[in-house]
């Protein structure tokens, strides 16, 4: 588990830098995200799921797409509040380790894990995946949900992956895209997306699926799926704008504006799937 001491030496992000966003009060996101605080898509495939169990569910779809076995471990690059990492722990029983750059997230993690009886099986590297010392060779699994999108230089972040993966290791990523290239030349400096990458997280590069693809595959990995979650992703925001707009008051109260804002973030979001941008489900294999 990272230290108070980890914590205070980590560099904090510079401004415009990414992580204004994710180092907000996570009470925040307490306020709008899932019970687990899961910040990507869920998985919405029988009717009527709520939106904790869609996030679930989309837990359980990550760790059948990796096969992951009890005792296994697993990298999440870009951990959030620990809703994977914490639920690999203790669903499958997984030695997982965490990275993200953004300190509070960790505090937050470490909090969680010592709430719940893992901290033998959790931890975690405050930085961002560039720069934080990890094993090579050394995990059965590698995931990134939301995170590559925060990453400049998209091949070197996944051969990286591919070299902290043993041989016959899984890398899943799910990430927004947009839906080819000819629709982010048209819309990558719209206003609306330039609200989200600047305003919102500081920085962000969305691309489309071609380019993650060509990426894992000049890395060396071997694809195994793909899936297309955009409907899911759309289902997600749409029941996190209903619960910005049921707790704007207790929102705005921790940090003034805020609820307008990640409504304003969400509305522009869900105004493009299917149109502009999608989102996959990508794993691969490191076969050889
Ligand atoms: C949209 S959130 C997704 C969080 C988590 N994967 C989830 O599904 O709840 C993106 C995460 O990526 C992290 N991140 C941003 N830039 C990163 C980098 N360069 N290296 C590692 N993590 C990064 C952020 O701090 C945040 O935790």
């Amino acid at each position: 588990m990272t230290t108070s001491a980890e914590l205070a030496a980590a560099p904090s992000a510079p401004a415009g830098e990414t992580n204004q966003h994710y180092d907000l009060d996570p009470e925040i996101f307490g306020l709008f995200l899932d019970p687990l605080r899961k910040y990507s898509s869920g998985l919405y495939r029988r009717p009527g799921l709520t939106l904790a169990e869609a996030q679930v569910a989309k837990l359980h779809f990550v760790a059948d797409r990796l096969r992951l076995a009890p005792g296994q471990r697993l990298l999440d690059v870009g951990c959030g509040w620990g809703s994977l990492i914490l639920f690999m722990a203790r669903e499958y029983r997984a030695e997982v380790t965490g990275v993200s750059p953004a300190g509070r997230q960790h505090e937050f993690i470490a909090a969680r894990a010592a709430q719940l009886g893992l901290t033998d099986l959790v931890s975690t590297r405050v930085g961002k995946f560039a720069d934080v010392e990890l094993p090579a060779r050394s995990f059965d699994a590698v995931t990134m949900l939301g995170s590559i999108v925060h990453m400049p230089d998209v091949d070197a972040a996944v051969r990286r992956a591919r070299s902290m993966l043993r041989r016959g290791g899984h890398f899943y990523v799910s990430e927004s895209c947009f839906r080819n290239a000819a629709a982010r030349e048209e819309f990558d400096r719209r206003a609306g997306t330039e609200f989200v990458r600047n305003s919102i997280f500081g920085w962000g590069d969305m691309r489309p699926l071609s380019e993650l693809v060509r990426a894992v595959e000049d890395a060396g990995f071997s694809v195994t799926s793909v899936d297309d979650l955009t409907d899911d992703y759309r289902r997600t925001i749409d029941d996190w704008l209903e619960r910005v707009a049921a707790g704007a008051a207790a929102i705005d109260e921790l940090r003034p504006g805020t609820s307008a804002e990640l409504t304003r973030y969400l509305e522009v979001a869900n105004a493009g799937w299917g149109f502009t941008t999608k989102h996959y489900a990508l794993v691969c294999r490191n076969a050889r």
